[in-house]
C-alpha cells in the first residue's frame, strides 16, 4: 500500500508523531537499513529548489531507493504531454513515488487515485509545503524538547508563503501558538484565522515568541512590484531587534534567505539561528516521509 502526502491537513497527530519518531531514528542511526531497496522515486520540480529537491533525493538514496530527476524543459511535456500522462508513463516504467513542486495549487485534482504512484507534495501554490512544515516543527521539538505551549512568530510575506500556511496548520495540531506579523499587505485578513493564530505588531512578535521565523519576500508571486526599501528595519531581524527577543528565543527561516533583506547578514549564522539545523533535519524528516508513504 502506498500513501500520498499532499497537505498537512491530511495528517493526523499519530502520523506526525510517527514521522518525527522515525526521523529521530534515522538521525541517530549510523547505518540505515535499505528500507526502500528496489523502489524508485522521481523528483518532478516545475519551480526552482535547492533544499527540498536535494534533500528528497538524498533521503531516497539513504533508504536505498533509485532516484530519477525529471527536467521539465527537456521532457515530453514540452511537446504537449500532460502531467497526468507523464505520471502514467512513469508508473508504467515501475516508478513508485513522485515528489512534485508546482506553482499551481490544484494540480492534484487530476492525479489523485488515478495511478498507483505515491504523490508527495514538495511545495505547491501558496498554501502547501507539508514536508517543510513537518521539518520546522521537528526542529523546534528537537531544540525545546517539547512543542506544547510554545509561541512561534511567523514574520513577513505570509500571504504568498506556502511554508507559512503549512507551518500554521502543523504547529496548530501540535499545540503551538502562532503569531503573524509583517506589512499589512502581506497578511491575509480575509481568511478567518484558526483559534491558535493571532496577527500582532512586530514588537509583540519579537518580544513574546520562543522562535521567530522569518520569511522571504516572494516577489515571483506578487502581482505588482512593491517597494521593499527599509524592510530590514521595519520587519526584518537585525541586532537591535535580536536584543528584544526573549533570551532563550531562536531564529528560524525556511530559506532561501536573502541576507540584509529579511535577516541581517551576520544573524544567519548566529549561535541562536536554527536555519542550517532546519536544512539538516530536512533530510531525516524526508526519509521518514518517504518511508511513511511507501512502506
Ligand atoms: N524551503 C524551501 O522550500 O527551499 P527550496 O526552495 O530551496 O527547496
Amino acid at each position: 500500500m502506498s500513501r500520498d502526502l499532499l497537505s498537512i491537513s491530511h495528517l493526523n497527530l499519530s502520523d506526525i508523531e510517527n514521522i518525527f519518531s522515525r526521523a529521530s531514528f534515522f538521525l541517530q542511526s549510523k547505518t540505515v537499513p535499505p528500507i526502500l531497496e528496489n523502489q524508485t522515486v522521481t523528483n518532478l520540480f516545475f519551480e526552482m529548489s535547492t533544499r527540498t529537491r536535494f534533500s528528497f533525493e538524498l533521503a531516497a538514496k539513504k533508504l536505498g531507493a533509485n532516484v530519477l530527476n525529471f527536467a521539465a524543459d527537456f521532457s515530453s511535456m514540452g511537446k504537449g504531454e500532460t502531467l497526468y500522462d507523464t505520471l502514467k508513463v512513469l508508473e508504467s516504467m515501475g516508478v513508485n513515488a513522485v515528489v512534485i513542486r508546482h506553482k499551481k495549487e490544484n494540480i492534484w485534482n487530476d492525479l489523485i487515485g488515478k495511478t498507483k504512484l505515491s504523490l508527495i507534495n514538495a511545495g505547491t501554490g501558496t498554501k502547501d509545503h507539508p514536508s517543510q512544515g513537518l521539518l520546522d516543527a521537528f526542529t523546534l521539538k528537537q531544540y525545546f524538547g517539547k512543542l506544547e505551549n510554545l509561541t512561534v512568530a511567523i514574520v513577513g510575506d505570509v500571504l504568498h508563503s506556502r511554508v507559512a500556511h503549512s507551518n500554521i496548520e502543523c504547529l496548530g495540531k501540535l499545540g503551538v501558538q502562532v503569531l503573524l506579523s509583517g506589512p499589512e499587505y502581506f497578511l491575509d485578513h480575509k481568511e478567518k484565522l484558526p483559534s491558535h493564530v493571532r496577527i500582532v505588531s512586530m514588537a509583540e512578535a519579537t518580544e513574546s515568541a520562543d522562535a521567530l521565523m522569518l520569511l522571504r519576500i516572494q516577489k515571483e508571486r506578487h502581482e505588482t512590484n512593491g517597494n521593499f526599501e527599509n524592510y530590514l528595519e521595519s520587519f526584518g531581524l537585525d541586532e537591535k531587534r535580536l536584543q528584544k527577543m526573549k533570551p532563550h528565543a531562536v531564529i528560524m527561516h525556511p530559506g532561501p534567505f536573502n541576507r540584509g533583506v529579511e535577516i541581517a547578514e551576520n544573524l544567519v549564522e548566529s549561535p541562536r539561528s536554527l536555519i542550517f539545523k532546519q536544512v539538516q533535519n530536512g533530510v531525516y524528516v524526508r526519509m521518514a516521509i518517504l518511508e511513511w508513504a511507501l512502506s
